[in-house]
């Protein structure tokens, strides 16, 4: 039975900034805190995949550093398999994440030893994408490895979940291999060269990018919800109330649940109400995977809310 995910993409160590607000361009801030956590869209998403109880793997690159050592021993402790994942010659992929007072975040994002992952660590994984229900991708790898993973994972029989974040350029054949294509609202209008700034934009967004590419499409909100293009029907999915002290991996939990959730048997509509849950959970604590929920949270959250 096909019951793994496989993610293939970045792990970054990140470092959290508190600021009492952004600063304007040529200004300095003094920040009130600093924390570190283990991150990378690729790392987070398949954190919470393994959180929530999935046979879940990480193919991607980290450095032969204290941050590299660091990221392993985070994913193993969450019970996500690393045997995929390379020592390089490279700085392990780094997030400087600013934070301020409502939880919302800007980032950089040190490419690092993500950009040295190739076709061959893909290759390397093809025993496992035979067996695999799902393989999610992410942006934080080189461009043409990403589309070479949905070629790939298509010929093995995999559903392809692509998580088009940072949105760049995607050729229209890759495109239209996927089964599902997750983006939020900034993503969207990227690929959609339209702003979205509300969910009846972002319920004809998600239609368009359907007709246009054939795949199911979610896209996310941030803390009003999501859209979701599920087969013929697009819903639309409120956000969870809660109090968000910093966002930094909550549409990667988001993600991780709703790969979990559709290998449960779930619709898609459905498993985006359970990965609002998730990701609700996830903006409660600074952090991304540390924050990250295990099934028995998300099912006492589902109870009370
Ligand atoms: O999606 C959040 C993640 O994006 C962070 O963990 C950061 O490392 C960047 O990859």
């Amino acid at each position: 039975m096909r019951n793994k995910i496989v993610v293939i993409g970045s792990l970054n160590y990140d470092t959290f900034v508190q600021l009492p607000h952004f600063p304007k361009p040529g200004e300095n801030v003094l920040a009130d805190g600093v924390a570190f956590g283990c991150g990378g869209k690729g790392a987070n998403q398949a954190v919470q995949a393994a959180k929530l109880g999935v046979d879940a793997y990480m193919v991607g690159c980290v450095g032969n550093d204290q941050y590299g050592d660091a990221l392993i021993e985070s994913a193993q402790k969450y019970g996500l398999n690393t045997d995929h994942i390379r020592r390089v010659d490279a700085p392990t992929g780094m997030g400087f994440v600013n934070v301020i007072e409502d939880g919302s975040v800007f980032a950089g994002i040190l490419k690092g030893a993500n950009f040295e992952v190739t076709k061959e660590d893909v290759d390397q994984a093809e025993a496992l994408l035979m067996q695999a229900s799902t393989v999610i991708l992410q942006m934080e790898i080189p461009q043409d490895v990403n589309e070479y993973a949905i070629e790939k994972a298509k010929e093995c029989g995999a559903k392809v979940i692509m998580n088009a974040a940072p949105a760049a350029p995607i050729s229209e054949k890759a495109l239209k291999s996927l089964d599902i294509l997750v983006v939020n609202e900034v993503e969207a209008g990227f690929y959609l060269g339209k702003d979205i700034t509300d969910s009846e934009l972002a319920k004809a967004g998600a239609k368009e990018l359907k007709e246009r590419y054939g795949c199911d499409v979610i896209i996310t909100l941030g803390k009003l919800g999501s859209v979701v293009n599920d087969q013929n029907e697009i819903n639309f999915i409120p956000s969870k109330k809660v109090k968000a002290v910093e966002t930094t991996g909550a549409g990667d939990s988001f993600i991780g649940g709703v790969g979990y959730a559709l290998l449960q048997g779930m619709s898609l509509t459905a498993a985006c109400e359970f990965a609002t849950c998730c990701s609700a959970i996830t903006v409660c604590g600074v952090g991304a995977q540390n924050s990250m929920p295990t099934f028995n949270q998300v099912k006492k959250f589902i109870e009370n809310n």
